[in-house]
């Protein structure tokens, strides 16, 4: 199958968040599944730099008037894959030449011109499926997230004209983030005017892109089958639990993998020494990886100081009020907390002052660092992630895999990838980490108090990190389920 896969981000070319993961991923399981995947991705000056050997393959028109934009191909080389991606970039500095973050500006206000920015990305992938390459033509367009929302309500339109009969899957990383802007700009957008309706891309008088997708799409997905069903629920569905509802015979919940390439504790360069776990031997590189990252960051040597870690985008959703609140009971219990992370100020300035008030117990970190995230996980013995909500979380998954117990909140994809230290889990050999229901303090400290308790039982604290390094991770099976949809899409797409 011909798939064309949409995203703002792609790792290792451009990433904010566990998307770039994924969209950098899913296309090489698509590949080594058989199957002939492309991206397409704006051209912001990172993914510009990061593909190779551009060319010019067409110019297209925007979808708000005159204005041509150019449409070029190259390759992305992914260490260890097979073969390159081949990669579609929209070239059109106007829009995507700016600096920094690529939805916000240096003030994080998202840039006044977005519906613009991301409108080009859906059109431009509708262009390609109604034929802009001559050479290769799309039979399913896999739209990521409300960046790429459009492009499914343009094929839509495009079917409807005649002019294509490509298929169209929309997948939700993240509900809470909707491309939602003025009612005006729905003008720029190149769609008939219907589709600015209730059962369209029209969300409270305003223009959605999160809704195009979910409501044009010929089949959905989420990145858990919690979150499949969280979302259908108010308390999660922000707004759109209804349509979510309504279209819940065509969602699937998949839940992301982990690209072994990238996240391997025994091949990781990041790491001092390598570590693996066939039956919970060969773990002498996770000492040495813990006792460099104390040093390196400043905290007390102590190999026996539990080392709670925390790499996070620093936003409401991550519960990091929950761990401000917990640090005096981790403290005082002789734990260590090593935090990486960048997000909102009020965040950055609490965790801030806490480690400048106990540098020897507490790391923080502010900004965004690769070669550093991929440390914290392999020098700590617990991964914290105790959201308030999570469509899927990597962090937890790579905690599991580099034997960092993840410490998580029963919610989407935690809830499918983490299982509690409980007597009946740790004897059937199922337990992984440590799990908590309530998004209160007395909630979490008590998951925080089982991980002291685990971690003074050293036998049993090693059989559960074994359980947490072996859990099978990869995309292979996670691309099966995509490739079942994308069957499922073009079928839809062709009745
Ligand atoms: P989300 O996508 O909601 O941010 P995920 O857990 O799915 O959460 O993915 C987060 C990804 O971003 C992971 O790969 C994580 O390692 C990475 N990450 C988050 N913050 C940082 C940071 N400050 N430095 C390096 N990597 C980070
Ligand atoms: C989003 C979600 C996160 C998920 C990631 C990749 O950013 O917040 O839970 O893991 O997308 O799907």
């Amino acid at each position: 199958m011909r798939i064309l896969q949409v995203s703002a981000e792609l790792f290792p070319l451009l990433k904010t968040g566990g998307l770039a993961d994924v969209a950098g991923a899913l296309p090489l399981a698509l590949m080594a599944a058989g199957q002939d995947a492309r991206v397409l991705l704006p051209g912001f000056p990172a993914i510009l730099a990061g593909v190779r050997e551009l060319a010019p393959v067409a110019e297209f028109t925007a979808p708000w008037g005159p204005e041509r934009f150019g449409l070029r191909a190259g390759r992305i080389a992914i260490d260890g894959a097979a073969a390159p991606i081949t990669a579609y970039v929209i070239d059109a500095p106007a829009l995507y030449d700016r600096p920094g973050n690529p939805y916000e500006d240096a003030t994080r206000q998202p840039y006044g011109d977005n519906h613009r920015r991301f409108a080009l990305l859906g059109w431009a992938a509708a262009q390609l499926a109604q034929g802009l390459d001559p050479t290769w033509q799309p039979e399913v367009v896999h739209a990521h997230d409300w960046h790429a929302g459009l492009a499914p309500a343009y094929l839509h339109f495009a079917r409807e004209a005649g002019t294509t009969r490509a298929g169209s899957v929309f997948t939700v990383h993240n509900l809470a983030y909707q491309g939602i802007s003025a009612p005006w700009n729905f003008a720029d957008l190149g769609l008939p005017a219907p589709a600015f309706h209730m059962n369209g891309l029209e969300y409270h008088g305003q223009v959605s892109f999160m809704k195009g997708g979910l409501y044009f799409a010929d089949r959905l997905t989420t990145v858990s089958p919690t979150y499949a069903r969280e979302i259908q629920t108010p308390e999660q569905g922000f707004g759109l639990d209804g349509l979510l509802r309504l279209r819940g015979g065509v969602l699937t919940g998949i839940l992301n993998a982990v690209d072994g390439q990238v996240w391997n504790p025994a091949t990781d360069s990041a790491l001092v020494q390598g570590y693996h776990t066939p039956e919970g031997r060969h773990m002498a590189g996770k000492a040495r990886c813990k006792a460099v990252l104390q040093h390196q960051l400043g905290l007390a040597e102590r190999p026996d100081a539990p080392l709670f870690i925390l790499v996070s985008r620093l936003t409401e959703q991550k519960g990091l009020h929950l761990v401000l609140g917990g640090l005096d009971t981790l403290l005082a219990e002789g734990g260590q907390l090593a935090l990486l992370g960048n997000g909102e100020a009020w965040l950055e300035q609490a965790f801030r002052q806490r480690a400048a008030a106990a540098p020897r117990s507490v790391s923080v970190t502010i900004g965004y660092n690769e070669t550093l995230a991929h440390q914290l996980f392999g020098g700590g013995d617990v991964t914290l992630v105790p959201s308030l909500f999570e469509p899927c979380g990597l962090t937890q998954m790579y905690g599991l895999k580099y034997g960092s117990l993840p410490l998580v909140r029963r919610v989407g994809g935690l809830a499918d990838t983490v299982v509690d230290c409980t007597l009946e889990d740790m004897a059937s050999g199922d337990a992984t980490g440590f799990v908590f229901d309530r998004f209160d303090a007395a909630d979490y400290d008590r998951a925080l108090r089982r991980a002291f308790a685990l971690y003074q039982r050293a036998p049993d604290w090693r059989r559960v990190r074994g359980n947490a390094m072996r859990r099978p991770a990869d995309w292979a099976s996670a691309a099966g389920q995509y490739i079942e949809v994308y069957r499922q899409a073009l079928e839809s797409a062709g009745t």
